[in-house]
């Protein structure tokens, strides 16, 4: 399966899907790493991987979502890719885009969801006094964060945890998680994973 990365950062996600696909015996193979800030750390990480890269910098189209993603599908289109991987991507994507990877666009999102969808997911998980977090690997559907789950890893919260530590510990899980999940869904395996 041919499989296309979109990262708005550092994409420690990205790499990690990419150290995996890299490591043989992997169903699927990455065409293309493409971002929406064309200063994405990531970028230069992929491309020292020799992984094809594309950025269209969101900010010149202001509030119109639909032209910046028509411009965004184009290297999208062209890598041709049979998976959709959102690693860090932070821009909200329109149902139309969505529906164009129906059943085969990915999203990590750091929650156990249906806790805490969208933004500042582990200072809510903290303020509401949660024993334990993790992240979560779903289907990208229209309504954000809710697709059905693919996969989820659970880190205990522990007493004088701030959001930066908290956080620290879940991306260590997101790191084995999404690998793990994307093999098994490349595979046309859609059994959630549970690490
Ligand atoms: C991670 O917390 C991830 O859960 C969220 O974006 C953050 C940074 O991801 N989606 P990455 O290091 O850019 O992969």
């Amino acid at each position: 399966a041919r499989v296309a990365i979109l990262i708005s950062g550092g994409g420690s996600n990205m790499l990690a899907l990419l150290r995996d696909m890299a490591s043989g015996d992997h169903p699927a193979q990455a065409v293309l790493v493409a971002s929406n800030d064309p200063g994405a750390a990531g970028l230069a990480r992929a491309a020292a991987l020799g992984v094809a890269v594309a950025a269209v910098d969101h900010r010149p189209f202001g509030g119109d979502r639909a032209a910046f993603e028509a411009a965004l599908l184009e290297p999208i289109l062209a890598a041709r890719p049979d998976i959709l991987c959102l690693a860090g991507f932070m821009r909200v994507l329109t149902p139309a885009f969505v529906d164009r990877f129906a059943g085969r666009m990915l999203n990590i999102h750091p929650s156990l969801l249906p806790k805490y969808p969208g933004l500042h997911t582990h200072q809510r998980a903290l303020e509401a006094g949660d024993a334990e977090a993790g992240c979560t690997v779903h289907e990208v559907t229209p309504v954000l964060d809710a697709g059905p789950i693919l996969g989820q890893a659970r880190v205990p919260v522990l007493a004088g945890d701030t959001a930066d530590t908290l956080a620290a510990r879940v991306l260590v899980q997101e790191h084995r998680l999404y690998p793990a999940v994307l093999r098994r869904f490349a595979a046309g395996d859609r059994t959630p994973v549970f690490l």
